[in-house]
Formats: structure tokens, C-alpha cells, sequence
């Protein structure tokens, strides 16, 4: 565990019609990297935003853009990505027939390789490609909106991959995304995650940054 977690707070829970007040908002936070959601309507049933919006979030943006594709066929739309402002791209497994040829693309493009795993998908499935991987982001409900209820197996997921990457030797980081919040955080750090992604947790609150300041001193 890191002595403190990296705070990921995710925009698809801020106001879109003050994207830049958000943006300025967290620039001025805890906060270490802006999570971005982008939902294609296929991988997922809903539709988020697209490239002119993470180019736009990324002209105000003084923290990395950690970009999460829950789109299909996303090799397609790598170089389009890291144009418009990602420093991480994050991929799903399940949409991936050849995920170390997408890992390898997100490399070639300068961007941290991130996959990203549904509840149903065992963390045996990243047994093969945990060396080729900065970043496992743990799904801890179900992908395709925020607002949603964490999903207690997580913990053991989380667990389970810790175990995974140390025996590997890998380096990679553990993101969780869903449902995080004050309750969940010091546990799952706990059981190994170094990355926090939260949504409508920090948003929804009345004062975001300090909730971004709290997970981030929670251990
Ligand atoms: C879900 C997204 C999450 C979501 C998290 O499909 O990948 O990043 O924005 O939102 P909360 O924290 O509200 O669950
Ligand atoms: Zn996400």
C-alpha cells in the first residue's frame, strides 16, 4: 500500500454545464488524476461523452487525464485519445480479442496501459498480461453509470490480484471504480488498491473537496 492512495475523482458526475468550474474546482483539490468515463452505447447501455469533451476538459485540466473506454473495438480510437489529453487509457478486457496487441498500442502511444476488468471477471484472466499492464482497474459495479451500489466481493478481488502482482513482480497499480466512498476506501486499500476512482461520492457533496481530501488521507 502506498503511504497515500493516488484520488482519482470521476467527471461523469459533475456538472456538465460547468465543465471548466469542475475542472478549475479539482485542479484546486487532493485530487491527483480526473477520471473520465467514456461510454459508447454498445460495450455499455449508455452514452457518455466523446473526444471534443476530453479535449476540452484537458485545456483546463492541471492533472492527468485518466481515460476509461468502455466503448467497443477501443484499439480504434487509441492515437484519438492520447491526442486529446490521456496520460492513462484504460481498456476492458471483455471487449479485447487481442489485449496485448491493445496494451502494446497504448505503450507505442505514450500512455499508461490500463485494463479494466468487469464483477464477472476473474482475476485468473489477467494471469497472462499482469507484466504488460500499469494499471488494473477493478470494476466494483457494474459498468455504464455512476451512482451505483459497490459490490462487497470486490475486497477479495482486490486480494486476490495484490497477490497476483507481487508474486509476478509486477509493478502494476490497482484502480477501484464504483461505489467508492468513506466507507469502502480504508478496506480496500487495505486489501491492496493504490488507485481511488470516485463519482458521485465527491461530486454530489456539498463541499467535494474536502471528501477528496478525506479519501485521500484514508487508510
Ligand atoms: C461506471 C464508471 C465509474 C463511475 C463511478 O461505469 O466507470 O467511473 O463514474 O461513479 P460512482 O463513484 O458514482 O460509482
Ligand atoms: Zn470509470
Amino acid at each position: 500500500m502506498p503511504a497515500k492512495p493516488i484520488i482519482a475523482p470521476s467527471i461523469l458526475a459533475a456538472d456538465f454545464a460547468n465543465l471548466q468550474k469542475e475542472v478549475v474546482m479539482l485542479n484546486e483539490s487532493a485530487a491527483d488524476w480526473i477520471h473520465v468515463d467514456i461510454m459508447d452505447g454498445v460495450f455499455v447501455p449508455n452514452i457518455s461523452m466523446g473526444l471534443p469533451v476530453v479535449e476540452a476538459i484537458h485545456r483546463h485540466a492541471k492533472k492527468p487525464l485518466d481515460v476509461h473506454l468502455m466503448i467497443v473495438q477501443p484499439e480504434r480510437y487509441i492515437d484519438a485519445f492520447r491526442k486529446a489529453g490521456a496520460e492513462t487509457i484504460s481498456v476492458h478486457l471483455e471487449a479485447c480479442p487481442h489485449l496485448h496487441r491493445t496494451l502494446q498500442q497504448i505503450k507505442d502511444a505514450g500512455c499508461r496501459r490500463g485494463v479494466a476488468i468487469n464483477p464477472h471477471t476473474p482475476v485468473s484472466a489477467l494471469a497472462s498480461i499482469i507484466t504488460d499492464v500499469d494499471l488494473v482497474c477493478v470494476m466494483s459495479v457494474n459498468p455504464g453509470f455512476g451512482g451505483q451500489k459497490f459490490i462487497e466481493q470486490t475486497y477479495s478481488k482486490v486480494a486476490a490480484l495484490k497477490e497476483l502482482i507481487l508474486t509476478s513482480g509486477s509493478q502494476t497499480l490497482i484502480e477501484i471504480d464504483g461505489g467508492v466512498n468513506q466507507d469502502n476506501a480504508a478496506r480496500l486499500l487495505e486489501a491492496g488498491a493504490d488507485v481511488l476512482v470516485a463519482g458521485s461520492f465527491v461530486f454530489s457533496a456539498a463541499d467535494p473537496q474536502g471528501v477528496i481530501a478525506r479519501l485521500k488521507a484514508s487508510a
